[in-house]
C-alpha cells in the first residue's frame, strides 16, 4: 500500500470540527483530491501494460465520481439495468460498459441492446438463450462475454467470495460444451470475451496469481476448440487496507501479478473491472455522537450515523477506522453504535477513542465504496447528503 499525505489531519484542521458541524450530520465527505490521486495511480500502473479499465458503478454511482471516472478515460462495469443507464446517461461510452450480472431480467437486457453495450457477461446457458432471442426481435447482434466461475477462492469473506463453484456466479467448466453449442446455434450473439470476477477486498496477492494460472488453463480448452476471444476480463477484487485509511493500493503491483502470470494468445486484450480500490479510500462518513451512555465494560457512543448509512459492518463485521475530529482528551473505549433498532446496528466494540462528548464530530473513513450506494430507508431514515472537498464552502 502507498501512504498518502496527512489526510486524517487534513480532516482535522482544513475539515475542521467547526466547519463540518455546520452540515446537518450524518453525511458522506468526499476527499476529490485524494480520488483524482488514487486514479491516476491506477491509470498509470493499467497503462503501462495496455490494459483496460471499466470502473464498477456498485461501488459509488455518484455523479462526481463518474465524471472523475470519465476524465481518466475509464469504461463502466455495470450489474443492473439501471446502472447501464446510469453510466450511459454521465457520458460513458456504450462500447466501454461491460454488463454483468447473475439474473439481468428480459428489460434490462433490451437497455444493453439497444445501447449496443461491450458486453453482456454472461452467467448461464439459459441467460444465453434468452439474449438470442431478445436480440433477435430488435435485430441486434449482442456482444456476449462469458462469465466463467474458475473455482478460485478469494480467500476473502464469505458473502464477497464469488469464484467457487457453490456460488451462483458464472458458468462451470462442466457446462462449457453445453455453452459452445448454445453459441453456435444462435444467430444474434457473438463472443468477445472471457470474464472471470472472484470475489472482492482480496489482499493476498498470490490469488490473483492462482486466478492467473486458471485463466490460462481454461483459455488453453478453448484454443483447443480454436476459440481464441477477442479479450479476458479479469473482474475487480483488489482490496484496500482499512486499518490505515490514509494508505492507497498499490496499483503497480497488482498489474504487475497479471502481466507476469497471463499467457495471452495474440492481439488478447486484457480488461479489468475495479470498483473499491479506485473510491474506497477518498471517502469518510462524517457523524455526530448524540449521547455518551455507560455500558457494562465499556461505555456506549451513540452517534447519529446507523447500518442505514454504513451498513457494512452489521452485515460482514468489516472494520473502518473510526476517529473522533473534536476531541483530543484521554483515550477511553467505546461502543461506538448507532440510532437503528437493531443490536447489529454497532460500528466497532470497545474502540479507543479520545474522551468523547455529546456533539463531538466521528469520522468513519474507507466509506467511499459500498457506504453510500448501500444505504437503506429503514427506520423510515432520510437519506443522508453528500459533499465533496473542492465544492463545500468553509
Ligand atoms: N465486477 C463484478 C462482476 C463484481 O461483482 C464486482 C463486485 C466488481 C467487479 C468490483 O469489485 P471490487 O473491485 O469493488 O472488489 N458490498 C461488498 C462488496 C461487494 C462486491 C460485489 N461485486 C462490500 O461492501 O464489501
Amino acid at each position: 500500500m502507498n501512504s498518502v499525505s496527512n489526510y486524517s489531519s487534513k480532516m482535522k484542521t482544513s475539515f475542521a470540527p467547526s466547519m463540518l458541524k455546520s452540515l446537518s450530520t450524518p453525511f458522506y465527505f468526499y476527499d476529490m483530491e485524494l480520488l483524482e490521486q488514487n486514479l491516476s495511480a491506477a491509470s498509470t500502473a493499467c497503462s503501462k501494460y495496455g490494459y483496460h479499465m471499466h470502473y464498477a458503478l456498485k461501488a459509488n454511482s455518484n455523479d462526481r465520481i463518474l465524471e472523475s471516472m470519465l476524465r481518466h478515460g475509464f469504461g463502466a462495469d455495470c450489474v443492473s439495468g439501471n446502472e447501464v443507464t446510469r453510466a450511459y446517461d454521465a457520458g460513458f461510452s456504450p462500447s466501454g460498459i461491460a454488463f454483468a450480472g447473475v439474473g439481468k431480467s428480459d428489460e434490462e437486457i433490451r437497455i444493453g441492446l439497444e445501447l449496443d453495450i461491450f458486453t453482456f457477461n454472461v452467467e448461464s446457458v439459459q441467460e444465453l438463450q434468452v439474449i438470442d432471442l431478445l436480440a433477435g426481435e430488435m435485430g441486434k447482434i449482442a456482444n456476449i462475454a462469458l462469465r466463467i466461475n474458475p473455482n478460485v477462492d478469494a480467500k476473502t469473506h464469505h458473502y464477497i467470495t464469488t469464484g467457487i463453484e457453490e456460488n451462483k456466479f458464472g458458468i462451470n467448466q462442466w457446462e462449457f460444451e453445453k455453452v459452445i453449442d448454445t453459441l453456435n446455434s444462435s444467430e444474434n450473439l457473438q463472443l468477445k470475451g472471457l470474464h472471470f470476477h472472484i470475489g472482492s477486498q482480496i489482499n493476498d496477492m498470490d490469488v490473483f496469481k492462482g486466478l492467473c494460472l486458471r485463466v490460462n488453463e481454461i483459455q488453453v480448452w478453448f484454443l483447443e476448440r480454436r476459440i481464441i476471444p477477442e479479450h479476458i476480463n479479469l473482474g475487480g477484487g483488489l482490496g484496500i487496507d482499512y486499518g490505515e485509511p490514509d494508505s492507497l493500493p498499490d496499483f503497480d503491483l497488482f498489474f504487475k501479478i497479471f502481466h507476469d502470470n497471463l499467457r495471452l494468445n495474440a492481439k488478447q486484450e486484457v480488461h479489468f473491472e475495479l470498483g473499491r480500490a479506485l473510491v474506497a479510500q477518498c471517502g469518510s462518513l462524517i457523524s455526530k455522537v448524540l449521547y455518551v451512555k455507560e455500558g457494562v465494560k465499556t461505555n456506549f457512543a451513540i452517534l447519529d450515523a446507523g447500518m442505514t448509512e454504513l451498513i457494512r459492518p452489521a452485515l460482514y463485521q468489516a472494520y473502518h477506522k473510526i476517529e473522533n475530529l473534536s476531541s483530543s482528551g484521554s483515550p477511553m473505549r467505546y461502543d461506538v453504535v448507532g440510532p437503528i433498532c437493531e443490536s447489529s446496528d454497532c460500528f466497532g466494540k470497545a474502540i479507543e477513542l479520545p474522551e468523547t462528548q455529546r456533539g463531538d464530530m466521528i469520522a468513519i473513513r474507507s466509506t467511499g465504496a459500498y457506504g453510500e450506494v448501500m444505504s437503506l430507508g429503514y427506520n423510515l431514515r432520510s437519506k443522508a447528503n453528500a459533499y465533496y472537498s473542492d465544492t463545500i464552502k468553509i
